[in-house]
């Protein structure tokens, strides 16, 4: 057992915030500080074993003891929250990102990721003692910051599962060919942590690595079975590959959201040891139905926790108001890191700024917000927090063009977007005049500010004899076939 005071926890997410030392800054506080007040635990972003290892420049680090001051100050701050700290140690192998100079690439294989990345070397036997050496040291250090409990990366088809996986280790020694084989160094990394630190560890893994050579449930029991054997405390199941599936790693909107769910129960039907679920749980609905068909131990909360840092709060009743959905797109988070822009959220505007509370305004004002798209919602319910006067014009649905953009098959996630705004918009009891803008309006209303929302039109090409053109009006709900 984990011994949270719940049983949620937030999972590693790579925030990008480090200024390329892999220190903890204030960046790095603040969001973790924002997000401890509820959950049971919170896992700090991955940590690099080493600064040749990273998979973004401004990831931070466990490389060597300069790093434990910082996690020991952010790990203080969490736990004066209430929430326990995990530690996620992760060794990329071949995924270490072949941009970042210094960066070194090994692995079961001498074969690059299909998909892109470096040259590995194929490791010999004084290699794994290197890196079961980077994992006990950075486990010891994790410890002597104060952290509570240690992840091991197992899956997602970094280092440890490129040994685990048939599609990837093509090795022909006792570190390949059988199960028994390709779990024997990723076994040894687990029993040499397990003996140098006395703090709880839990194992991630990808029960299936949705690939038809890779890595599959069955194996995955068995080595379940082998974890619990050799001491493990929690099992936290997700599934895919940063190589060949990433979509099923970060669970993005085009993925069948429960499979991992499914996944994760077969595996606590065999094994005593609790599990860990994870993937795009971001409602009350999801969290029930977690317990009640699946009986699950933990749940972790990743992005939900971006898009609204109350988000277990509200589940447990502890904060009042709506959730604000994710909606599983995984462009502002995943989009910001890999873009190099750190972290952020394309649905609060909050992730990644200075700001971290709306504060009430000195002197207070009456506005007018034109247009009730996301945009103009958007000012209006932080105008309206503020303690501003606010009238929201809107001649059409509230929504404007991002009721389109759920449409499309698999996009149904975005509507959720459209309809917390909505109830937002009623539970902050603002003014929604439901015409269009004109001069006299503006004139009676007495305004001391306008904010202009309307959005934009499309470009017109000068096409010869163009008379006839459509946008996207032919989607609106009304317009197309029913039934
Ligand atoms: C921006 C981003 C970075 C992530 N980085 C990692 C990572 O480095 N290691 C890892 O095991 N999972 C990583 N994940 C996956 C999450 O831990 C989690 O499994 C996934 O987001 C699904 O859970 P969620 O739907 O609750 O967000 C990342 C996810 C996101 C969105
Ligand atoms: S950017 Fe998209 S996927 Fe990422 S947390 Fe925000 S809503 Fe969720």
């Amino acid at each position: 057992m984990l011994e949270l005071r719940n049983q949620f926890i937030m999972p590693p997410i790579k925030l990008g915030y480090s200024e390329g030392d892999g220190l903890v800054n204030q960046k790095h506080i603040d969001f973790y500080k924002r997000r401890s007040k509820h959950i049971g635990a919170i896992t700090i972003e991955p940590l690099y074993l080493d600064s040749g290892l990273r998979e973004i420049p401004a990831q931070l680090g466990i490389d060597n003891d300069e790093k434990n001051e910082g996690l020991k100050k952010l790990t203080n701050l969490i736990h004066l929250n209430g929430a326990k700290v995990i530690a996620h140690l992760n060794h990329p192998g071949r995924m270490a990102n072949p941009k970042i100079p210094g960066n070194f690439f090994i692995s079961s294989t001498d074969k690059a990721c299909e998909n892109g990345g470096a040259v590995p070397k194929k490791m010999n036997r004084e290699m794994m003692d290197d890196v079961i050496k980077m994992f006990v040291d950075s486990a010891k250090r994790a410890v002597a910051s104060g952290i509570d409990i240690i992840e091991l990366q197992f899956g997602h088809g970094y280092l440890l599962s490129q040994f685990i996986s048939p599609a990837v280790n093509d090795r022909t020694d006792e570190y390949g060919g059988s199960f028994n084989n390709r779990v024997t160094f990723p076994l040894e990394v687990l029993l040499s942590v397990r003996d140098a630190v006395d703090v709880s560890l839990i194992a991630r893994i990808s029960a299936d690595e949705m690939i038809s050579s890779g890595i599959h449930i069955e194996e995955m029991i068995e080595f379940s079975h082998l974890l619990e054997e050799k001491g493990i405390d929690a099992i936290h199941v997700s599934a895919g590959s940063v190589c060949s599936t990433p979509p099923w790693f970060f669970q993005h909107m085009f993925i069948p959201k429960g499979k991992a769910w499914e996944l994760a129960s077969r595996i606590k039907k065999k094994i005593n040891v609790p599990v860990i679920f994870v993937g795009r749980i971001n409602s009350s609905k999801d969290v029930e139905l977690l317990n009640e068909k699946y009986d699950a131990d933990y749940i972790a909360v990743g992005r939900a926790m971006v898009a609204d840092s109350d988000f277990v709060g509200k589940i447990l009743n502890k904060v009042e108001g709506n959730i604000r959905p994710c909606l599983a797109c995984a462009d502002g988070c995943l989009g910001g890191v890999k873009r190099g822009e750190g972290l952020s959220c394309v649905v609060n505007p909050l992730v990644n700024t200075s700001l971290h509370e709306i504060s009430k305004a000195d002197s207070l004002k009456k506005i007018a917000v034109i247009g009730g798209g996301l945009a103009g919602m958007e000012a209006a319910i932080t105008l309206k927090e503020r303690g501003h006067q606010v009238d929201l014009y809107e001649k059409n649905k509230l929504g404007g063009q991002f009721n389109l953009a759920s449409l499309p098959p698999n996009k149904e996630s975005l509507k959720d977007i459209v309809d917390y705004f909505n109830a937002e918009i009623e539970s902050h009891k603002i003014n929604l005049i439901q015409k269009e803008a004109v001069e006299t309006d503006i004139e009676k209303g007495n305004y001391d500010a306008i904010i202009m929302a309307t959005g934009a039109v499309p470009d017109i090409s000068p096409i010869k004899g163009l008379k006839e053109f459509y946008w996207t009006e032919f989607l609106n709900d009304d317009e197309l076939p029913h039934g």
